[in-house]
């Protein structure tokens, strides 16, 4: 397909989509990662999935004339909870496609639902021989409103180069937030909804800058504020309470608040594993059409909100050979991975200030 950015479709842009329009919508998105004449892709899913959306896939795949095959994957388990999907013959199959196109099931933010989770070994040993992987986790009406723009793309790349090359981040707030760590030579990622190098993996409709910090090197006080989404809290879409937590030698230390730090206190408790207390990824939102609360509010909104802070807990091992795709931590596979996006912080990378009161400031990153 041609230019994404006629008058036309930015009257598409503004609003939400109907299912009609989702193949040519599609159709676009696949066309920016490359899915063209000839291309090998495998459309996957797990036995669960979006059937619409898949069928959209199918339809936009076939009118790119790639050469496509669609994968679902056997249920799994380990004992009463969803497992891991990915078998060997999935794999073989998967790593002679030059791309793999995964078609979410609806409502895969729940933790019964199985999913190809980017937190396990299998799925760093996809990206090894360089194929490329997107995601669709997104019901119909956001992914027009959220489809990547040139200069979502630009900023959200130049975003990743500039946290490549920082060793210190603090991020502070007028709330009291006061965090510090370190991320010498760890990757700068990005996420802006498009796979167009070998190895990268992303997820269509996110935009954000994101890294893995040195596991034992934060220190400080993070405060959540009503009107923030942590994501601690499944059933709220955002915070209504104060939460301080405070962080030692790269874990929190300590939780307090009222009746929704006890709840996370618990929640946390639970899987007895001190690692869900340890950094994953922290980064900022770049997205400019992401929204804050209502009810289109989606998982790509509160992690891709321009200027939010992005701040997650847990499992971070996920890697790639794309040089801004993956984290590349140590955080072992098997962690609970949480967390969300907290509003009107500041960010610096070393001493250069990136995001001022929840705002991107850093010139060439607006
Ligand atoms: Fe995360």
């Amino acid at each position: 397909m041609s230019s994404y950015s006629s008058g036309r479709q930015l009257g598409g842009i503004m609003g939400s989509s109907s299912i009609a329009e989702i193949p040519g919508i599609l159709e676009r998105a696949f066309a920016l990662s490359k899915a063209g004449e000839g291309e090998r892709v495998v459309l996957l899913s797990t036995h669960l999935y979006d059937e619409l959306m898949a069928e959209a896939a199918r339809i936009a795949l076939n009118n790119l004339g790639a050469d496509f095959v669609r994968v679902v994957l056997p249920p799994k388990a380990d004992g009463m909870r969803p497992a891991q999907p990915l078998g060997a013959m999935a794999l073989d199959v998967i790593k002679q496609a030059q791309m793999v196109i995964r078609i979410a099931p609806k409502g895969f933010h729940h933790p019964q639902t199985p999913d190809v989770p980017i937190y396990h070994p299998m799925f760093n040993e996809v990206f090894k021989a360089g194929t490329r992987w997107l995601d669709f986790m997104m019901d119909y009406p956001p992914i027009w409103r959220l489809f990547p723009t040139p200069e979502l793309i630009e900023r959200t790349n130049n975003g990743a180069a500039r946290m490549e090359k920082a060793k210190v981040i603090r991020v502070t707030s007028e709330a009291g937030t006061d965090l510090t760590m370190r991320k010498d030579g760890r990757k700068g990622a990005r996420q802006c909804g498009v796979v167009d190098e070998p190895g990268m993996w992303d997820n269509f409709g996110f935009g954000m800058v994101a890294c893995a910090p040195l596991e034992d090197s934060a220190n400080g006080i993070l405060v959540i504020s009503p009107g923030d989404r942590a994501g601690q809290l499944e059933r709220l879409a955002v915070d209504t309470e104060r939460i301080v937590m405070r962080f030692e030698a790269g874990r929190i230390t300590s939780i307090d608040g009222g009746a929704n730090a006890e709840v996370l206190r618990r929640h946390l408790t639970s899987f007895n594993n001190p690692d869900v207390y340890r950094i994953a990824h922290i980064g900022w939102g770049t997205h400019d059409r992401a929204i804050w609360g209502g009810p289109g509010f989606t998982i790509a909104d509160w992690e891709s909100y321009s200027g939010a802070l992005t701040l997650h807990f847990g499992t971070n091992i996920f890697d790639t050979p794309a040089r801004h795709t993956g984290l590349g931590g140590k955080v072992p596979a098997g962690t609970y991975h949480w967390g969300g996006g907290l509003l009107n912080h500041s960010f610096w990378l070393d001493d250069e200030q990136i995001v001022k009161d929840g705002k991107i400031v850093a010139r060439d990153l607006r």
